[in-house]
């Protein structure tokens, strides 16, 4: 018997790696050994933090803010996210409902830690962002991983809640656009979805983390629909500020006491800096140079999606945000991450092999990030056109 002191706790053994990290790690060392490598596998915006949130930063800085919060954020903050509810969505919501988190991370396990209990059942869809069934096993719940496809846009609808939601439903998680599939869920379908969930006795959690990059149509939030629905944002991808860690978490009145509790105790409170920063994130010059990045990245999806349609990809639903596209690969391979493999060491492109977001056919299908420049995107689609000539 291996003795307890040399093995983990047992939720280990459910906790799986990003694949993508070892791709990575791979496309580094060629990197340093000279080859120029296209990255088409990265999950975050390969534009810096705006200026005026840096220089917020950095008089926040200068000025020693340099100690905690309070655990659910900074007051002034907390409005000015009220504030662009009301002005994005129109929508009034009071600040004492948003919580301030390190990143969405930290507040998809607030909203776990606060709802599961052991063998609660929270529904998923799959191919999803891997953490969030990680989320759940850390709380001792049951992660029930849904298939779903171009059928449904690939995210959850109604039907599907309905046919696994059971007694033991604790929540419903929706990422709208999801990861990886940078598919939408229509405000009409989310109200059905919120409706069967309600039904269940359940909650309803929507993380709106790409909400910002949406192209060609305004996104509605799932706070529109109801108060009691858990909605996730963060300021990591439309603004541009992965390494904040910085975050926030829209919670039903009754839960924002303890959310407000485990947050003091798992995190004190979301980074000092990074809070006085976000500040400058709604300021008139910021929104301008926010809104010129989504522009961009809606004209880099316009190109790839047809570039990679072309070279035999099978992509069926036009996502309408994000910055990827989930890619079927079954006319070149039913082994996508050797796949994956391949086409760094031959073409020089790294991509991420289906199997970091389910298990749902995660052998046919790899995620393009379009989270590189225009002219790079060209380079890698023309590199994996002679690729698989
Ligand atoms: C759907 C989704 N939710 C949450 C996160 C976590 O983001 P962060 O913690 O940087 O805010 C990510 C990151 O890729 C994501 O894709």
């Amino acid at each position: 018997m291996r003795r307890k002191t040399r093995r983990a706790a047992a939720r280990m053994e459910d906790i799986a790696p990003f694949y993508v990290m070892d791709l990575l790690a791979r496309a580094k060392a060629m990197e340093a050994e000279g080859r120029r490598i296209i990255h088409m596998e990265v999950g975050e915006p390969d534009f810096t933090t705006p200026q005026p949130i840096v220089e917020a930063g950095k008089r926040a800085l200068d000025r020693g803010f340099t100690h905690y919060t309070a655990a659910a954020g900074l007051p002034e903050l907390r409005l000015a996210i009220a504030r662009f509810y009301a002005e994005q969505y129109a929508l009034n919501l009071s600040p004492d409902r948003i919580v301030l988190t390190p990143g969405a991370s930290g507040a998809l396990q607030l909203v776990m830690g606060t709802l599961v209990d052991p063998g609660d059942e929270v529904i998923l869809a799959d191919p999803g962002y891997p953490c969030n069934r990680h989320f759940v096993r850390l709380a001792e719940g049951r992660a029930v991983n849904v298939a779903v496809g171009p059928g449904t846009d690939y995210q959850l609808d109604h039907h599907l809640v309905r046919q696994f939601g059971s007694a033991h439903t604790r929540a419903v998680m929706v990422a709208s656009p999801s990861n990886p599939t940078g598919t939408v869920v229509g405000i009409d379908e989310m109200r059905s979805i919120h409706r069967v969930t309600t039904d269940l006795d359940a909650h309803l959690i929507v993380d709106e983390i790409y909400h910002g990059l949406v192209y060609g149509r305004d996104a509605e939030s799932a706070l529109s629909l109801s108060d009691d629905i858990f909605v996730i944002n963060s300021f990591s991808k439309y603004f541009g500020m992965t390494g904040w860690r910085l975050g926030w978490l829209v919670a039903p009145e009754d839960f924002v006491r303890d959310i407000d509790k485990l947050a003091q105790n798992i995190f004190l409170a979301a980074p000092t800096l990074a809070q006085h920063a976000a500040l400058a994130a709604f300021e008139p010059e910021t929104v301008d140079i926010l809104e010129t990045r989504r522009r961009e990245f809606q004209a880099r999806r316009d190109f790839l999606l047809p570039a990679l349609r072309d070279i035999g990809f099978d992509i069926p639903v036009e996502p309408e945000g994000a910055f990827y596209l989930y890619a079927g690969c079954n006319h070149f391979t039913d082994d996508s991450f050797a796949f994956a493999l391949d086409l760094l060491d031959k073409a020089g492109v790294a991509v991420t092999p289906g199997k970091d977001f389910g298990n749902h056919a995660p052998e046919r299908h790899v995620r393009f990030a379009y989270t590189t420049a225009m002219d790079k995107l060209e380079d890698g689609v023309e590199r994996i056109r002679q690729f698989l000539r």
